[in-house]
């Protein structure tokens, strides 16, 4: 297959954000797989030293919290003060656990510090109130005298934190207060006015918005709302078959695996549908769509709490991580932020952890192999793939992108085919000193990371050829491969 690079045209920028993450008060996220009081597990101030440690290297840009449908039950004044006195709550959307409030606003703020992201909260609309979330507001963002400033800073932090992006509500269409499109749209601009920017960067505002090809949902925000949100939030999961068939994480068969490339390329018809409502309130492109949450969702492993939501991950999760990536990529215009969920142990996670065990999934791997891309600028690029027809869908075998970020070229690419290989050619319209490659890849789709073994699915050097005009490399099947072009 040939590939010809055209790196004079630059086509816009792909947002750092999209390469964000999701972390809920659900299951082993938080509790156990980031913050840990008691036990021999290595921390500083409760977060995992591995975990953080890992996940620093995928430069994460933003994280978001506390959910979910969490945010919606969260009473963010439980998680603040004393950690012996914060009152605990029962976590009725996940497993009906108690929730000890001992990972709360500060908590979070330290963990974003450790891991270099910024952060993204979600507001309580759903059965919390105007003043509960215009008062959380001021507690993290007011430098001056107020009695939530100073309260603040009697509970150990003294200059406001930096805040830039704030979700009003989750999924207020469900769990977040069942509520219809026009009732959450005028809810909306009630708790969007008591959000108060006493920073030097005004608020992002996110507004709740659709779940999947939700179209009514979102031309009804764009009508009501308008440009008194920065963003609308769009969640779009993907199951093997479908929300009641979501098959299993590392058992499943040849088709399973089709099925789930050819569910993982509608995200490219669901953000279409929405950017065509969006376009026409927006046309000029004022109003943000932010994908914050996504991922692989299949049945919970055998034995696991059902409202835990824990799956393992394996080599068919990395290749659609990669053909959705390259959706964001392709929608950059619109798409400003993506948030996969979730970060450590629930779905299509990037760690998975198992006391003081912990081990990185086929998806942590090609997020790191990727981050070139972030901020980087869309380079032109031409290729024709053949399609693999599965199920009356056409799944690219081979899929594309290519940016440039301070003179270095990252170009992604992967082949989905479970039976070829694939030998690329890539042309050149300027001369590179370097090229430098890794792949992804294993001998069965269903290979995964376990605590017992590991190291089963890592990534490795790529043999690449660089002659001046043209690189020259052979992408094998199953594979995900990253050349960086210096
Ligand atoms: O990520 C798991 C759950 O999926 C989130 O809490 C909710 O917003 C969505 O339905």
């Amino acid at each position: 297959m040939k590939i010809t690079l055209n790196t004079a045209e630059k086509q816009g920028k792909i947002s750092k954000y999209i390469y964000g993450q999701f972390a809920e008060h659900l299951g082993r996220c938080i509790y156990g797989g980031i913050y840990v009081e008691d036990g021999d597990i290595p921390n500083v101030n409760g977060m995992r030293c591995d975990v953080i440690n890992a996940l620093k290297e995928l430069h994460i840009p933003v994280l978001r919290w506390p959910g979910g449908c969490f945010a919606d039950d969260y009473h963010w004044r439980d998680g603040i003060g004393e950690k012996e006195s914060r009152p605990y709550m029962v976590n009725t959307n996940w497993g009906g656990v108690v929730e000890n409030n001992h990972f709360g606003t500060h908590e979070f703020f330290e963990l974003c510090e450790q891991l270099g992201a910024e952060p993204y909260i979600c507001g309580n609309v759903g059965s919390g109130t105007v003043r509960e979330m215009r008062d959380w507001v001021e507690y993290m963002t007011f430098g001056g005298d107020s009695p939530l400033a100073n309260e603040r800073r009697k509970n150990g932090r003294e200059e406001p934190w930096k805040l830039k992006f704030f979700g009003v509500g989750n999924e207020n269409w469900g769990c977040g207060g069942n509520m219809r499109a026009e009732y959450y749209a005028d809810e909306y601009r009630r708790y969007a006015v008591f959000i108060r920017d006493y920073g030097d960067e005004p608020i992002y505002k996110i507004a709740g918005g659709p779940n999947e090809d939700d179209a009514y949902w979102t031309e009804t925000l764009m009508k009501i709302i308008g440009d008194k949100a920065a963003a609308i939030s769009l969640h779009n999961y993907t199951y093997e078959t479908d929300w009641k068939n979501k098959g299993r994480a590392a058992d499943f068969t040849e088709k399973g695996y089709y099925d789930t490339m050819a569910n993982s390329m509608r995200m490219d018809s669901v953000i279409a549908l929405h950017k065509e409502i969006m376009d026409r309130y927006d046309p000029e492109g004022k109003i943000d769509l932010v994908v914050d949450e996504w991922g692989n969702w299949f049945d919970v492993e055998a034995g696991t709490n059902p409202g835990f939501l824990y799956q393992q991950n394996t080599m068919r999760d990395a290749m659609s991580a990669v053909l959705i990536l390259h959706i964001f990529h392709k929608h950059r215009d619109r798409v400003k932020m993506a948030n996969i969920a979730q970060m450590v142990n629930v779905l299509q996670a990037m760690v998975l952890t198992e006391g003081e065990k912990m081990v990185l999934t086929p998806t942590y791997h090609v997020f790191r192999m990727m981050k070139g891309h972030m901020d980087g600028e869309v380079l032109d690029i031409s290729y024709d793939t053949e399609t693999i027809e599965h199920g009356g869908a056409k799944i690219p075998k081979v899929s594309v992108s290519a940016s440039e970020k301070d003179g270095e070229v990252t170009l992604s690419l992967c082949n989905v085919s479970l039976e070829d290989g694939e030998d690329i050619e890539i042309s050149l319209d300027r001369r590179f000193k370097e090229a430098v490659g890794e792949v992804l890849t294993s001998p069965s789709m269903t290979d995964c990371n376990t605590f017992d073994a590991p190291s089963t699915v890592e990534p490795k050097a790529l043999d690449v050829s660089l002659d001046g005009e043209s690189v020259k490399l052979t992408l094998p099947k199953m594979s995900a491969a990253v050349i960086t072009l210096k």
